[in-house]
């Protein structure tokens, strides 16, 4: 029977199937985190007296072994249910009778799968900041061993200027680090307590919306109760966008690696266990994972969209649209983590190829050096330089040392000054932090799942 019911008023078998869709499946996700803000909540209403104490030690202690449970595998939501909160409460009932049903005083579905998406979102966005963190920390370590082995440095797909593996790796490990900002706005947009703002108009009761909201750690506890209600979409959309760039960012990652890897470049060796082969052409060592870098990340684009879509226009307070967001979200977050963990395992096994680099370090991308050198030692302004060198291009010759010429190149940002170790302290310390604050919100999770004994 349904949560909802009133005894006479089941739900067609069809209607069941299409409201639950694959709810039930993503609500697996979220029971943690849901067991968390019930035990919160049933506590709060103890605390308060708007339950009787022996009532909330009972619903604090039976979730704590639901919890248990569920971590052993030995219940979970299924298909038949509506969605966890229903299969949580009619666990509670079933075993603890009338204390199993005073759990629901002064909340609604709708405040508690806003709060375990939170909760659900907040630990992801750990996971997330921690894998952008030690990406980029194998990629400025790539970039150190190599930091001047040369690279022809590409615009529009032509050589242009030399480059080098330091440069390369470097700015993609930069490129990564600058999404923390972007992670750091969806947490806090993730960091305000929903619990209390019920169906979407808040409750005629005097919850402690504080203690809840500091018990399950978040910064704060809910705003308007309507606001706490319509953010939910926009707290997933912040999320996504921060997921979004990090995608984007990895799949042109992939493309430079897809390029450098080619047999036309060659530049990189990629280490067997990173290639795949092919059924039919025996000599095949395909670089599969970027190519899929780019297709999950043009598949997450749809996920994203969705979920724009999925709150444009819509009007205030719950509506049932509103479910649909949370495959997006989960599907979305999980593709990221899985993209940037595949890319920090194939970063190590990326080898230059000395031979292929050199063949490629022609002597046209010395022509803007040679320019430069007419400025210096000639006291010639540039255009006269350009001018010069572009009309004897066959002149340019390539230097003998390509290392010492990166090195030459001082100025800051440059091959010769990439502040390698200045971003690898910046890791460190934003690794740090989304660590800290994680074991923060874990402590005062396991300070709500441990027993009064
Ligand atoms: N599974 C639902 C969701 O994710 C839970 C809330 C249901 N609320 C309701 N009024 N039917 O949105």
């Amino acid at each position: 029977m349904a949560i909802w019911s009133k005894g006479d008023d089941s739900t067609d078998a069809l209607v069941h199937a299409f409201t639950v869709g694959d709810d039930w499946l993503y609500d697996r996700h979220l029971a943690p985190y849901d067991l968390l803000g019930c035990i919160a909540h049933a506590q709060m209403l103890g605390a308060t007296g708007i339950i009787p104490t022996a009532d909330a030690q009972a619903l604090v202690a039976q979730l704590r072994i639901l919890k248990e449970e569920f971590d052993a595998g030995q219940w979970t939501v299924e298909a038949t249910d509506e969605d966890v909160h229903s299969r949580i409460e009619a666990l509670l009932i079933e075993r603890l009778g009338e204390p199993g049903k005073r759990l629901h005083t002064g909340r609604s579905r709708n405040d508690q799968v806003l709060t375990a998406s939170r909760l659900w979102l907040k630990d992801h966005l750990c996971t997330v900041a921690d894998h952008i963190t030690s990406l980029a920390q194998v990629m400025l370590e790539q970039a150190q061993k190599h930091e001047f082995v040369p690279l022809p440095g590409y615009t529009h797909l032509q050589r242009g200027m030399p480059a080098s593996l330091g440069m390369f790796f470097g700015a993609h490990a930069t490129a990564l680090l600058d999404n923390v900002v972007l992670l750091e706005g969806a947490w806090r947009l993730a960091d305000r307590c929903p619990l209390g703002s019920g169906a979407s108009y808040g409750v005629g009761l005097p919850l402690d919306r504080d203690a809840c909201a500091q018990a399950l750690g978040f910064a704060e506890g809910g705003a308007i109760a309507l606001s706490d209600a319509n953010s939910r979409g926009k707290v997933e959309t912040a999320a996504l966008d921060a997921c979004g760039a990090v995608l984007n960012d990895l799949s042109r990652f992939a493309a430079d690696v897809i390029f450098f890897v080619s047999a036309e470049a060659g530049f990189l060796r990629l280490g067997k266990g990173l290639t795949t082969g092919s059924s039919i052409m025996p000599q095949k060592r395909n670089p599969d994972i970027f190519e899929l870098l780019r297709g999950r990340a043009a598949r997450f684009l749809g996920l994203r969209s969705g979920l724009y879509a999925m709150t444009l226009g819509l009007h205030s307070g719950y509506s049932r649209d509103l479910q649909d967001t949370k495959p997006l979200l989960i599907d979305g977050v999980t593709l990221t983590e899985q993209a940037l963990a595949v890319v920090h395992r194939s970063v190590p096994d990326m080898h230059p190829v000395p031979d292929r680099i050199e063949a490629a370090l022609t002597p046209d991308l010395y022509a803007t050096d040679e320019a430069y050198r007419l400025v210096r030692e000639q006291g010639m302004s540039f255009r006269e330089a350009y001018i010069q060198v572009g009309r004897n291009l066959d002149a340019v010759t390539v230097p003998k040392d390509h290392a010492a010429l990166l090195r030459e190149r001082s100025h800051a940002g440059s091959t010769g000054c990439l502040g390698l170790q200045r971003l690898l302290t910046q890791a460190h310390t934003i690794a740090y932090d989304w660590q800290h604050r994680r074991q923060q919100m874990h402590s005062r999770w396991q300070a709500l799942l441990k027993s009064a004994e």
